[in-house]
């Protein structure tokens, strides 16, 4: 059995829970490899961080981490769509170097291109933590589901968003109090207009909507509405007329194109979507055959993040090599929005 030296950029909330997993269960895949961290990279060396990392070989640039022949696997989680998380991913593929990562921007804004580089290079690339955290949606689409044709998924995919929501619907307190907790909690993106303003949301659907209808991701065609308008007397309000305020993301086939959305929306409360409450997350996906199903669990936060990073390096380390998306990056077709002047 192999011990894959794994090299980690990023060490905030899911780098710290991965560490942690990491150095307490090395043996946790299946098919008995080992995966220890033996080299990190982070903004600060010196930060207190609830991990030891004095032991690890430090970088200071991602991307020298991700070329350095130190590593046999790359993990990601630096986050943001350009700049070093980019560069580093697209360093350890042409090193040939496996990479996983939780970063929804980098794969909705680049992900075809990566998918290429990927796939010519015959290493994986891997981004289950990027979609609903601990909820397995990227496998859901990109594994189970390849049987079925996939007419519409719709869902609650921002954690910080949705705990905003229940939080001021059940306390009375205000947007702003609630988002620190959301901070403090590590929900929060580290710029939270991300969550708030709806794009982390964008991000995700962009990706489920990739998988689900075998085409390019183009979070640019995305029609996207935050919740920072919602006060707390549109929540009393909808309240009132039974129904809960959720800031709700989806994607559909349509005769004209894929369309992909997300805006706050009234669920009636009897609706599943209504109860998944706190940073739940919830997704439904509608199926041509397999029906209608339904996934809900947490979506935000180190633990769970971090599980579904771990899932995708027992699946490097086990070899199910897959193509990114569901087909071939040369064949993904390209995204056709409905409003083509967002395309
Ligand atoms: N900020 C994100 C959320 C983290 O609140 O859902 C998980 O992607």
């Amino acid at each position: 059995n192999k011990t894959w030296r794994v090299g980690v950029a990023g060490l905030g909330t899911v780098g710290g829970g991965l560490l942690q997993f990491l150095a307490d269960r090395p043996d946790f895949a299946p098919a008995g490899d080992r995966a220890v961290v033996t080299a990190v990279s982070a903004r600060s060396k010196s930060r207190p961080r609830t991990v030891d990392i004095s032991g690890l070989t430090w970088f200071d640039d991602p991307v020298a981490l991700a070329g350095s022949s130190d590593i046999d696997l790359f993990v990601e989680l630096v986050g943001g769509s350009d700049g070093p998380a980019k560069a580093a991913v697209e360093t350890a593929l042409k090193a040939g170097k496996p990479v996983v990562t939780a970063n929804k921007a980098l794969i909705a804004e680049h992900g075809a291109e990566l998918a290429a580089l990927a796939e010519a290079r015959g290493v994986p690339l891997m981004f289950e933590a990027a979609v609903m955290g601990g909820v397995p949606a990227v496998k859901i689409m990109r594994e189970a589901l390849v049987g079925d044709d996939i007419d519409s998924v719709a869902g609650i995919l921002n954690g910080t968003c949705n705990f905003i929501l229940s939080e001021m619907e059940k306390t009375g307190r205000s947007f702003a109090d609630v988002l620190r907790e959301a901070q403090a909690l590590g929900y929060a993106e580290a710029d939270p207009t991300m969550d708030v303003g709806g794009f982390d949301a964008g991000h995700k659907i962009s990706i489920l909507a990739a998988l689900a209808f075998g085409c390019a991701p183009n979070f640019a065609a995305a029609e996207i509405e935050g919740i920072s308008n919602v006060e707390l007397l549109d929540i009393k309000l909808a309240k009132d007329l039974g129904y809960r305020i959720k800031l709700v993301a989806s994607a559909s086939r349509t005769d004209h194109g894929v369309a992909v959305k997300v805006h706050p929306s009234l669920a009636p409360l009897d609706h599943p979507l209504a109860q998944a409450g706190g940073a739940l997350n919830a997704l439904f996906i509608e199926g041509r055959r397999v029906g209608r199903i339904f996934v809900q669990g947490p979506g935000a936060g180190a633990g769970p993040t971090a599980a579904a990073v771990a899932a995708d390096i027992a699946d490097v380390m086990t070899g199910a090599v897959r193509p990114v998306f569901q087909a071939p990056a040369g064949e993904l077709k390209p995204f056709i929005a409905v409003d083509p002047s967002r395309t």
